[in-house]
C-alpha cells in the first residue's frame, strides 16, 4: 500500500502544506506573507495571524492539487522547530487536531533537518555521507550527514545567519525585507572588487556575521556623511561586494569541512542557496576540487513543506511518531 504524508510548515512566514506518495511530491504549496515588507523583518505576531488565515485554504489546496482523497492520508508531519513560537503553534495545533479528526500518527519534523533533506525530493540526490551548508534566514550550518535522520551539525553561526546578514545588509541600504533576492539582482549589475569588506577570524568550522554588519552599517553611514546619494549611486557595487564577502565567509568554511572529513560529495540548502552568486562559487568550487555537488530546485531551498513532508515520510518509515501532546520548541536542536 502506498504512504501518503501531508506535511506542513510555518516556522517564520511562509505557510506551507505538500502532500508525497511513496516519497514523490505530488503539490506543494505555499502562501507567502507580503506585510512583513514594511518592516525590515518578520514581525512573529502578524505571521501568526496569517498562518491562522491561510493554514486551510493551503492544506486543501495542496490535498485538492495531489489528486487524492484526504481519507488516504496515512500521517501527518509538522514543522516544530526550530522557528518563531507562535507561528509553529499554529502549526502544530492544526497538525493535532487533523491528526486527531482523521486518527493518523503525528510526525514531528525538525526545520533545519528538513532542508537538508530536501535534497531527496528530486534526482540528482547525494550518496551517503555528504556535507550539507544550509544557509537560511535564521541559521547557518554546516551538517555532516551520515543517513536520512542521522546528522551533525559541525559548524555553525555565533551570532547572525547568513540571510539575515544579507536582510540586515538590504535594511540599511533602505530596501524591504527580505533583502537577500533584492541583492543578488542588484549585485549582479556590479563590481563585487570595488569595497572591501571584513572577513571574520572564527576559529573551526564555526561563522560570525555580526562583524560584517556593523563595518557594513559604518561604511554606508561615512559614505551618507559625505554624499547624501551615496548609497543609490553605489547600490550595485555595494551589494555586490558584500555579497561576495558573505559568498567567501561561507565557501571558506565549507571548503575546510570537506577537507578536515575527506568528504567529496558537497550540498548546500536554505533561502540562501537561492542565491546566484553562491550557486556559481559552490559549482566553481567543485570543480576546482572535485566534489560532486548538489543543488536543489529554487521551490525546495527556500521554506517549503516539500522537505517537511519528505523528512516526515522517512520517520513514517522507521515509526518515528510523535503523540498528541507535543508542543512547538523553538529552539529544537538535533
Ligand atoms: O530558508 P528560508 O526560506 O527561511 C528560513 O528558514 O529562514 O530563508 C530565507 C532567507 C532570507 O534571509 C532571504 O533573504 C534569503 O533566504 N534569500 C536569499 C535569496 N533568496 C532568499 N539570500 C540571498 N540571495 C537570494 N537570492
Ligand atoms: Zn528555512
Amino acid at each position: 500500500m502506498a504512504v501518503i504524508i501531508l506535511g506542513i510548515e510555518s516556522s517564520c512566514d511562509d505557510t506551507g502544506a505538500a502532500i508525497i506518495r511513496d516519497g514523490e511530491v505530488l503539490s506543494n504549496v505555499i502562501a507567502n506573507q507580503e506585510v512583513h515588507r514594511l518592516y525590515g523583518g518578520v514581525v512573529p505576531e502578524l505571521a501568526s495571524r496569517a498562518h491562522q488565515e491561510n493554514i486551510i485554504p493551503v492544506v486543501h489546496e495542496a490535498i485538492k492539487k495531489a489528486g487524492i482523497a484526504r481519507s488516504a492520508i496515512n500521517g501527518v508531519a509538522i514543522t516544530v522547530g526550530p522557528g518563531l513560537a507562535g507561528p509553529l503553534m499554529v502549526g502544530t495545533a492544526f497538525a493535532k487536531s487533523f491528526a486527531q479528526g482523521m486518527d493518523i500518527p503525528i510526525i514531528s519534523v525538525n526545520h533545519m533537518q528538513a532542508h537538508v533533506l530536501a535534497h531527496f525530493i528530486e534526482a540528482p540526490k547525494p550518496d551517503f555521507p555528504f556535507i550539507c551548508l544550509t544557509v537560511s534566514g535564521g541559521h547557518t550550518q554546516i551538517v555532516l550527514v551520515n543517513d536520512y535522520l542521522d546528522m551533525e551539525v559541525i559548524g555553525q553561526t555565533n551570532d547572525d545567519a547568513a540571510g539575515e546578514a544579507f536582510d540586515k545588509t538590504a535594511k540599511i541600504l533602505g530596501l524591504p525585507y527580505p533583502g537577500g533576492p533584492l541583492i543578488d539582482k542588484y549585485a549582479a549589475r556590479g563590481n563585487p572588487d570595488r569595497y572591501t569588506f571584513p572577513e571574520p577570524n572564527i576559529p573551526g568550522l564555526d561563522f560570525s556575521f555580526s562583524g560584517l554588519k556593523t563595518a557594513i552599517l559604518y561604511f554606508v553611514r561615512d559614505g551618507s556623511a559625505k554624499d547624501p546619494a551615496f548609497i543609490e549611486k553605489n547600490m550595485a557595487d555595494i551589494c555586490a561586494s558584500v555579497q561576495q564577502r558573505i559568498i567567501s565567509i561561507v565557501m571558506n568554511k565549507l571548503i575546510k569541512a570537506a577537507e578536515q572529513y575527506q568528504i567529496s560529495s558537497l550540498a548546500i540548502a536554505g533561502g540562501v542557496s537561492a542565491n546566484s552568486g553562491l550557486r556559481r562559487s559552490f559549482e566553481e568550487a567543485g570543480k576546482a576540487y572535485g566534489w560532486q555537488t548538489y543543488i536543489p530546485r529554487f521551490e525546495f531551498c527556500t521554506d517549503n513543506a516539500g522537505m517537511i513532508a519528505m523528512t516526515g515520510y522517512f520517520k513514517y518509515l522507521k515509526k518515528e511518531f510523535s503523540g498528541l501532546d507535543i508542543t512547538p520548541d523553538p529552539r529544537y536542536r538535533f
